[in-house]
């Protein structure tokens, strides 16, 4: 069991001795499925919020500092003494997605492993950074020296998905730009973040980084309506964004970067490769359960392939494993979250009354805090699972006869992040792709839909993303441009 006793604020690990809130994982560890406790995080008050915070404003001390005044080089030492002492905790920190987020062994390790090299690619990139900014331009007879300064200070929220490197890829950029963070680990995959907190501690200055643990209202809600925090970094849902948003008493003027929902499609074309497209819309479909951002959550199929596509995508998926995180060639793994099973579950009674049918066999059983993934077909507009984004293992299939159908739909669709388009034909997919990239922000030809690699730009339109994310784009998002200007005399 991990007790976490302690909370980081003001360069210290303060020792909380108020309330506290178990944490389970759904993984059993006995026969009779019932969930395991792991250990115990503080419940910190609107006092300890405000008290992160103004240690945060403190560091920042409105950009004359210590941490938004300190030189490149030190900002780089300070992040690179921390990714170091991280390194040491890969096997802490990978035990514990296994067991809180229910990741399995190849993926966890995979998501440490990206986020260390997160961090080293962040420091090389801000190192251009700043040589480029050493460089003068000149235009109308006035020179320039263009710097990149910090923004101020940050709330960090991250999701329960990648709690660890989706929400370095908001921390990281936003501190080695000089901003300090106040950062709240996600509901589940919080306890992964405790090894990491003495490496926090030892490797900034005082009240550069501050942890907090506790409900995201009680902690969040006072942050926010003191009107002091300059940055909202959230990747997790719509809902919650714009309620923080509404706290700050700037609104609108608040400058926040976020990562939200998406419902990406797939559009399989009559001439694509069929084995191929079945594989990448497995990966697409059922990685981490679906629980991605990025996931397929919609799958539209030509009507002349359609049958014989569902018919290899439905055995492929009966033949996923399913297992816990540890065990070797587990695909399918436990939910985090105990209300998802019932979800997931109400989608697929929804579709089978509208006249869906569910075409693979183990589609909708359960084990443990698990329901197997549902192939479902045809799948309408009037059906959940085509409007909702599930999250989670159920994939619906729409047939269609004219292009037009999913044009339509995604042009419609709140969301706008990605897509992947299946075919051979380059006279169909060219112009195809030009009036794709207009209503998402990437398209993905004969592959399933990803993030990486993390030097691409992450976005999308809509409700789906604002501003962007990226080894490269993520230093800016977290900066502001600002120059010298001087003229020849
Ligand atoms: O949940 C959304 C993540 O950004 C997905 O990232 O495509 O690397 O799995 P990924």
């Amino acid at each position: 069991l991990l007790h976490q006793k302690t909370y980081l604020v003001d360069g210290e690990l303060k020792q909380w001795h108020g309330d506290t809130a178990e944490v389970y994982s759904t993984i059993s560890s006995t026969e009779n499925y019932s969930p395991t406790l792991l250990g115990t995080i503080p419940q910190l008050g609107e006092k300890e919020a405000l008290d992160a915070l103004n240690s945060a404003c403190l560091a920042y001390d409105k950009g004359q500092g210590l941490w938004p005044t300190m030189k490149v080089i030190d900002r780089i030492a300070c992040m690179e003494k921390f990714v170091e002492q991280m390194k040491t905790k890969r096997e802490e920190v990978v035990k514990l997605l296994m067991w809180e987020i229910g990741k399995n062994l190849p993926d966890s390790e995979k998501e440490f492993d990206r986020t260390v090299d997160y961090i080293y690619d962040t420091i090389e990139a801000y190192k251009q950074i700043d040589r480029s900014s050493a460089k003068f331009e000149k235009n109308s007879g006035v020179n320039a020296h263009i710097r990149r300064g910090p923004l101020g200070v940050v709330l960090c929220l991250g999701p329960y998905n990648y709690p660890l490197n989706e929400t370095f890829t908001l921390l990281i950029p936003a501190l080695i730009m000089g901003n300090p963070v106040i950062f709240k680990p996600a509901k589940i995959g919080v306890l992964l973040i405790s090894p990491l907190l003495e490496a926090f501690q030892n490797s900034f200055p005082k009240g550069a980084v501050n942890v907090v643990y506790g409900r995201g209202r009680v902690l969040a809600t006072p942050i926010m309506q003191s009107g002091k925090i300059d940055v909202l970094a959230l990747i997790g849902n719509s809902k919650s964004a714009n309620a923080l948003q509404a706290q700050h008493p700037k609104g609108n003027r608040l400058r926040m970067v976020l990562g939200l929902e998406a419902k990406n499609p797939a559009i399989v074309l009559p001439d694509a490769d069929l084995d191929l497209t079945v594989e990448e819309c497995i990966a697409g479909t059922l990685s981490f359960n679906g629980q991605r951002c990025t996931a397929l959550k919609v799958l539209y199929v030509h009507e002349s392939i359609v049958d014989a596509f569902n018919k290899r995508f439905s055995e492929k998926v009966d033949a996923l494993k399913f297992g816990n995180p540890w065990e070797a060639g587990a695909k399918l793994t436990p939910l985090p979250e105990v209300e998802k099973p019932g979800y997931i579950q109400e989608l697929i009674d929804d579709a089978l009354e509208k006249g869906a049918k569910k075409l693979n066999e183990k589609g909708g059983e359960t084990s443990d805090n698990f329901i197997f993934p549902a192939v479902l077909y045809p799948v309408t507009k009037t059906m959940r699972v085509f409007k909702e984004e599930q999250f989670g293992p159920v994939i619906p299939i729409v047939p269609f006869t004219d292009i037009e159908t999913p044009l339509d739909d995604m042009a419609e669709s709140n969301y706008g992040q990605q897509v992947s388009l299946f075919g051979k034909d380059i006279d169909t997919l060219s112009p195809l792709i030009d009036t794709l990239v207009n209503l998402v922000c990437r398209v993905n030809l004969n592959s399933s839909c990803q993030r990486g690699p993390d030097v691409y730009p992450f976005t999308g339109r809509k409700d789906s993303a604002y501003g962007t994310l990226s080894v490269h784009d993520a230093l800016r998002s977290f900066s502001i441009r600002t120059f010298v200007a001087s003229k020849d005399n």
